[in-house]
């Protein structure tokens, strides 16, 4: 598996664009699979997950072709093979988005249970809890769901938690369910908005997306549609915190300010300089910073997807911080990694406390999942001397051309190809 090297202590100064939003696009390549044509998505990250969506389109029937390298043309005219239980679908949790997109065109789905990170138990009961209000039958055995229905009948369901993909898979079913199904307690994560819109560029009629309660018109029949997709809130918030920890100078561009709301009330907090543009965040950290407490919670809270990456920042932060972790169960095991750069954070249950040290010092750490890699390089950048970080799979599930773009800030960072 292939390695980072990064050699620390460079200040990162430039601009860095921000790519397509993968939350969004692993929900949204497989809602292209409801429309009886063709869909062109654009703005498309160059990721891993992409491309293992891409292979199980194609498995079951439909095909995918690259117009360019962030715009892709997904044709589901079909008919498709409702049976999704081959390795790739193994591989990822956003699988489970085949169950809602297969059982509201056919009325019935076989998907392989998902894979994906590994913190803390990754349950779907309240997907399926949605689906059986809406009229389906679910069977769970062997590592492999099946749903079906005669038809799909509109309801109002009320969700037991805020839940980003079951909120999605829902939303999935009762777009081509009869009648009218409201989602109450939904997400409100940008990506479930992104979602929405592209069905209701495809024809389904849904409103109310991006609050709490969703409410969704049936309809029979979707048609392809031409979508770009969100730009990455969690990728941006990233370079944003990249930025911070080398004391630089960056411009982020390609966003949306007001989805980056709560990391840049927090960077702000511990002294940094935030100036928002249109489609830009501009972060200036030019003095000491110091700690201050986070508590991740549902959009518009601070997301979850950005607690490894800023626990990097607080622990090189003047004093003690502390992070809760609302969301997951157990989302620390980046904070092993952590202390062999040098971190003095203790867990306790739900929460971390960081005490500030002057400056992390190079070794060789693992990413344990997607944004705990993500959290090693920030460290890495900051650390004095040379940080190597295997496990850079994870890390290319959701970043895409790290290297490349933080190369292009100052960073000192290659990749060692290591065969598997
Ligand atoms: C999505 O996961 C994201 N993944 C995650 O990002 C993100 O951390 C999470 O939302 C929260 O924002 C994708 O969008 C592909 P949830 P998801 O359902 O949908 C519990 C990343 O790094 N729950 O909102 O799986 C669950 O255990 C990834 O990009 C149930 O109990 O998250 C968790 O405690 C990591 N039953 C909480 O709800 C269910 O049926 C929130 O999970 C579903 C979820």
């Amino acid at each position: 598996m292939d390695k980072l090297i990064v050699k620390g202590r460079k200040r990162l100064a430039g601009e860095v664009n921000i790519s397509g939003a993968k939350n969004a696009v692993v929900a949204i390549i497989p809602a292209a699979i409801m429309a009886e044509g063709a869909s062109v998505v654009e703005n498309l990250p160059c990721i891993e997950d992409v491309s293992c969506l891409c292979k199980i389109i194609e498995k079951i029937g439909g095909t995918c072709q690259y117009i360019d390298r962030h715009t892709l043309k997904i044709d589901a005219t079909g008919p498709l093979d409702t049976c999704a239980t081959f390795d790739e679908v193994r591989k990822m949790r956003a699988s489970y988005y085949f169950l809602g997109a297969l059982l509201a065109r056919y009325k019935k789905a076989e998907v392989s249970l998902p894979g994906g990170c590994n913190f803390g138990v990754r349950p779907i009961d309240l997907h399926l809890k949605g689906f059986r209000a809406l009229g389906a039958t679910v069977i769970e055995g062997d590592g492999v769901v099946k749903v079906y229905a005669d038809k799909l009948v509109g309801t109002s369901i009320y969700m037991d938690q805020v839940s980003v993909g079951a909120t999605i898979n829902i939303m999935l079913a009762a777009t081509m369910a009869e009648g009218i199904t409201t989602i109450e307690n939904a997400a409100k994560e940008p990506h479930v908005v992104d979602t929405a819109n592209y069905l209701n560029m495809m024809g389904a009629q849904i409103k109310g997306a991006g609050t709490d309660v969703i409410r969704i018109r049936g309809v029979e029949k979707l048609h392809g549609a031409q979508y770009a997709i969100i730009p990455d809130q969690i990728e941006a918030g990233t370079y944003m915190i990249a930025a911070a920890i080398t004391g630089g100078d960056v411009l982020v561009k390609n966003i949306i300010p007001k989805h980056m709301d709560s990391l840049t009330a927090k960077l702000e907090e511990m002294g940094i300089q935030i100036e928002e543009g249109d489609d830009s965040i501009r972060v200036c950290a030019n003095h000491p910073l110091h700690g201050v407490n986070v508590k991740t919670m549902s959009y518009p809270g601070f997301p979850t997807d950005l607690h490894p990456q800023i626990v990097a920042l607080l622990s090189v932060c003047d004093g003690i911080s502390k992070i809760t972790e609302n969301v997951w169960e157990n989302r620390f095991q980046y904070v092993e990694q952590l202390c062999k750069l040098g971190a003095k954070i203790q867990v306790d249950g739900r929460v971390a406390t960081m005490e500030g040290i002057e400056k992390y010092h190079g070794a060789k750490v693992s990413a344990t999942d997607l944004r705990a890699g993500a959290a090693m390089v920030i460290a890495a950048l900051a650390a004095e001397g040379e940080t190597e970080i295997d496990g850079v799979r994870y890390i290319d599930r959701g970043y895409e051309d790290i290297e490349e773009k933080l190369g292009a800030l100052g960073a000192d960072i290659h990749r060692i190809h290591v065969a598997d």
